[in-house]
């Protein structure tokens, strides 16, 4: 029997302690506080401890959301982990995660390569798990940017963060049902952000890891700025479309916290004042995957999520891929 209603169950997310200011990227590269605010909004974000790890700040992000719904590790049917960057290149970081989690021998999946819309898209597919007969999915998204990305290469180093956020996904009873999601990509767009080093097309080799080519991030930011905000904002409206939702009645927007910038021109593509977008890339930066699940638990945190309240999550990323859900909490 299909569940009545599914949605989030249960919220949890995860920062590393270490904050990083703009400052402090003026030591690595040649930049400045004042352009990093000016271009992106972003004044601080994380950085993961040394020894930390992507399944570290995962399973800390998993467990908060747990505890949120109440519920163990034995309740979990399934384990889906959005991230770009892998605890190891093979296995995927789902199945240790898995592990570390204690939640027996469930089947697990990572979703990678989407860049900041991996959660959503992630939230779409345990959705129709749950719709199909799995009492519950774990969604993870969690990133540690910092390690992936050159520290030496201005134009993308100041914008990412490392953070992790999580998702029970189940039957609701009260708040949280997932109402609609729209996902899209377009895959001719693929060479405009990206990391090509490591994999087939160009193999790691020590010529390359000499030249630093293993953490070139290619990202061509104007053509990114300009497609994030057309499919972040076409993607929210579809969604709104297919829940037959006006703007008007959403209480919330929480975008993907890509740059300060790109969530106003969203807002304003959108005609929503920008009060009722939730913003705290100023604190975080990108990261990725974890940026909509962190979001929505600061937002729910601060009180701007009130029981009954429509939330509109839309997001972007490498692929490019986008993705938008609303949600009845
Ligand atoms: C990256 C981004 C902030 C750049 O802003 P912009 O207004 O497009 O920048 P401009 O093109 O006007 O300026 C680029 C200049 O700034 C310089 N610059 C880049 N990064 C810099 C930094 N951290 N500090 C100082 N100067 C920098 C560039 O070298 C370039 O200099 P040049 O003109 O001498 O070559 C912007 O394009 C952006 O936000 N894009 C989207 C990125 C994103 O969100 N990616 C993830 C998507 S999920």
């Amino acid at each position: 029997m299909q569940p009545a209603k599914v949605g989030l169950v249960g919220l949890g997310a995860y920062a590393p302690e270490r904050v990083m200011t703009n400052d402090e990227w003026s030591r690595y590269v040649d930049t400045s506080d004042a352009w990093i605010v000016e271009r992106t909004g972003i004044r601080r974000r994380r950085i993961a401890a040394e020894g930390e790890t992507t399944v570290d700040l995962g399973e800390k992000a998993a467990l908060a959301a747990l505890a949120d719904a109440g519920l163990g590790p034995g309740d979990i049917d399934e384990l889906i982990v959005a991230t770009d960057t892998p605890e190891v290149y093979l296995p995927d970081t789902s199945s240790i995660l898995q592990h570390r989690l204690g939640l027996g021998a469930v089947p697990t999946y990572d979703l990678g390569g989407s860049g900041c819309a991996g959660f959503v898209q992630a939230l779409d597919v345990a959705r129709s798990r749950v719709l199909t007969g799995k009492r519950r999915v774990l969604v993870v998204g969690v990133e540690l940017l910092s390690r992936l990305m050159s520290w030496t290469d201005r134009n993308t180093c100041v914008l990412f963060g490392d953070g992790a956020g999580a998702a029970v996904v189940g039957e609701v009873r009260r708040g949280g049902e997932i109402l609609a999601v729209v996902a899209g990509t377009d895959g001719s767009r693929a060479g405009i952000l990206g990391l090509e080093v490591g994999g087939t097309r160009k193999p790691f080799t020590l010529e390359r890891a000499q030249r630093d080519e293993h953490h070139a991030i290619v990202m061509n930011g104007r053509e990114v700025f300009r497609e994030a905000v057309h499919h972040m904002s076409e993607a929210a409206q579809q969604v709104l479309e297919l829940a037959g939702v006006t703007l008007d009645e959403v209480a919330l927007v929480v975008p993907h916290q890509a740059n300060l910038r790109i969530l106003q021109a969203v807002a304003k593509a959108l005609d929503v004042p920008a009060g009722k977008v939730f913003v705290n890339v100023e604190e975080y930066g990108n990261t990725g995957s974890a940026s909509i699940p962190l979001a929505l638990v600061q937002a729910r945190a601060a009180g701007r999520i009130p029981a009954g309240a429509l939330v509109l999550l839309t997001t972007f990323g490498a692929g490019f891929h986008w993705a938008a859900a609303l949600v009845r909490f």
